[in-house]
This record gives C-alpha cells, structure tokens and sequence, in this order.
C-alpha cells in the first residue's frame, strides 16, 4: 500500500505553488501530480514540471469532486473560505475511500486556513485580545475558536469529516507570508505587498490607527517545509484511525511583527525610490483603505504542535523580507 497521486489545488498560486516546488524537490519522481487550474493559459508552465492539469474551479465542482475522487492526497491551498470547495473536495475524497478496493491507503487531505481565524475588529490597536497567544498544541485552543471568525467555517467542516473517519484531514493555518516564493507562477504575498500598493496610491506610507496591532509572520521556504513534515506525519497517522481532528491543526507561524513597525520601515524605502512624498509612515483610518483591511487587527498564534514535528523556521522574518518583497511588488505592480 503506498500514497502515489497527489491532486493539488492552487498550484498556480503563492502557497500552493511554493507546495509543489517542496514536493518536487523532496521526492523526484515518486508520486504523480494534478492540478485544477482556472485558466489553459497556465497548462504550459505545470506541464513542464510533469504536472497533469485539469481546467475547473469552484465553478465546477463535478470537476472538483471527481479529481479529488482519484487521488491519494488532495492538498487544498487555494481559497482558506472556499467552503463549497472544500466540500467537493471532501466529497470527492470520501467516495475514494468508500469505493475503497484491497489494498486502497486512506486518503490525506492537506488543507490551507489561516491565522486570521484568531483575529479581532482592532481597527489598528493592540487590544485586549491581542493578549492571548492562541496554541496549536492546546487542543482546547483550537476548539474554542468562535464559529464567526474567518475562514472557521470551511475548518469547521472539515473537523466534522475528519471524524467520519473516511479522510484522514489535516489543516496548515499560515500567518503573514514573507518572501518571494518558488512556485511556478505567483511568488508574490499579499499583505505586505498591499501595504506597499496602497502606499504608492496615496503617495503616503499608511499604516492603520494607531498601528500598535500584532500578528505573526513565516517564511514561505519555511512554510513549505511545514506542508512537507505534515504530509509526513500524515502518511504515518492514515494507517490508524482517525484521532481528535483539533490534533491535526497546524499555525504556520513565527515571529511577531507590529504593522505600525512594518509601515514605519516601509516608508523611508519607498520615498527614496521617489514613490512618496515622505519618509514618515502615517495614520489613516480604519477602513478607508481596502488594502489595508488585512493589516488592521491583531492575530498571535504559537506553533508548538508544528515545532513538535521537527519544523525548525530558519527562513527571513517580516523586517528581513520587506526589501525583496518590495522589490517584487513595484516590479508586478
Ligand atoms: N499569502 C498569505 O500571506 C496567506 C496567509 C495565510 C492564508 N492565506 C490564504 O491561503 C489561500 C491561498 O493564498 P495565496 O497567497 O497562495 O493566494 P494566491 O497566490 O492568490 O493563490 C490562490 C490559488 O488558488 C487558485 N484559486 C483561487 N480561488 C480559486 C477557486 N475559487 N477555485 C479554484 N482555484 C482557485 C488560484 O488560481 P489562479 O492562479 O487562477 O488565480 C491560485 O492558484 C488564500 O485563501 C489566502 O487567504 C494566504
């Protein structure tokens, strides 16, 4: 019995094609890969790495569930509020393992949250909230996250499934992502890169209220280590039956940063590159700048059940990887 197909979704994105790359390089040539991917534009690029590519997306998701259907490990890095998505794909995956022939492994499902499933309404203040560091070793911790905060519905509903016991799921929340990523084709995050964007289109560098709001940052090269320690374990954990799924929930995160200290880095390097008119950060206003909305609140996370895996981060932090960052933005635009 041995775990030969994998089924990415996502591969064209920052962390799901960072995924691949750590997949690729890991084990050349031991499983077969597919991807969905929403665009034939992006075939070419996938099938120089010897990936299969299917064209669908949330828009169809027979397409979904099928794929999902014929392959061993799914991992999902594609939308962390993809409900329906994420319900294809465990469709599709509980029929795999219900059709189960002789010999068929348990299938593994990789899926991608995100540490803004602990997040308050801070509006750019550290605030009481911000006090308590969210753990994933502490099952109770990662029961206890209340049902209206982002992208829980979607963990929510796979928690549920990994107790049917048909798919053993595994679920990887990243913090803030640094760095330029080795997929192959999004290399490019989102925070920092909208704080930047924002920046340039008010020709002022913004940070939101007072900008004393914390949250966590990781390495993508890191992180891309973390997905390949889980499915690791995983493959290890499938033979049995399926534990407490609060035991299977990973934060991809490490340091702390302040967006306040972000922004206020940040604004001496775009003015001398002339794209502001000051080498001050300044304050705006909670939610006058859609771009900065993910850079508004506070979210500490502590990864002690991923460190318990042997994930030793040794990657860039936030402060470290906002020159390449930049450098990536302006250059994409
Ligand atoms: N980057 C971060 O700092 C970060 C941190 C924590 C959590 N996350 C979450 O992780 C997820 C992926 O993030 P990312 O930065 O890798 O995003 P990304 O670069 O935009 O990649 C998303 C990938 O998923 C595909 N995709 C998006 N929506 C889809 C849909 N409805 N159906 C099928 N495929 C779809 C995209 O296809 P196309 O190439 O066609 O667009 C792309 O391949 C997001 O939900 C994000 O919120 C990101």
């Amino acid at each position: 019995m041995s775990y030969d197909t994998i089924f990415i979704i996502g591969a064209t994105g920052y962390i799901g094609g960072a995924v691949l790359h750590a997949l690729l390089t890991a084990y050349p040539g031991k499983y077969q890969y597919t991807a969905l991917v929403r665009s034939e534009k992006d075939f070419p690029v996938l099938e120089r790495l010897g990936v299969k590519c299917i064209l669908g997306s949330s828009s169809t998701l027979d397409v979904v569930e099928q794929a999902c259907a014929e392959a061993d490990i799914v991992v999902n890095a594609a939308d962390a509020d993809g409900l329906a998505l994420a319900q294809a794909v465990v469709k599709g995956m509980e029929r795999r393992s219900g059709e189960a022939g002789v010999g068929r492994v348990k299938p593994i499902l990789i899926h991608t949250s995100g540490t803004g499933v602990v997040t308050d309404k801070a509006g750019g203040r550290f605030t009481e909230f911000a006090r308590k560091v969210w753990n994933d070793a502490s099952e109770e911790d990662i029961k206890s996250i209340d049902p209206s905060e982002p992208h829980r519905d979607v963990d929510l509903m796979l928690f549920s499934a990994h107790t049917r016991d048909l798919v053993n799921i595994h679920i990887i929340a990243p913090s803030t992502i640094v760095g330029v990523g080795s997929g192959p084709v999004r290399k490019i995050t989102q925070q920092l890169p909208n704080m930047v964007r924002a920046a340039v289109k008010h020709r002022t560098t913004y940070y939101v209220g007072e900008g004393t709001n914390v949250w966590m940052n990781v390495d993508i090269d890191d992180l891309e280590e973390l997905y390949l320690l889980v499915l690791q374990k995983a493959i290890i954990q499938a033979g049995e039956p399926n534990g407490s799924p609060y035991a299977n929930f990973y934060w991809g995160s490490v340091n702390k940063h302040c967006w306040g200290d972000v922004a206020r880095q940040l604004a001496p390097l775009l003015f001398a590159k002339g794209l502001t008119d000051s080498p001050e950060a300044k304050s705006i206003e909670p939610d006058k700048e859609p771009l900065l909305r993910g850079t508004a609140n506070n979210s500490v996370t502590k990864a002690d059940r991923a460190f318990a895996l042997g994930w030793k981060p040794k990657g860039k932090t936030l402060e470290e990887a906002i020159p390449e960052d930049v450098e990536l933005t302006l250059a994409l635009g």
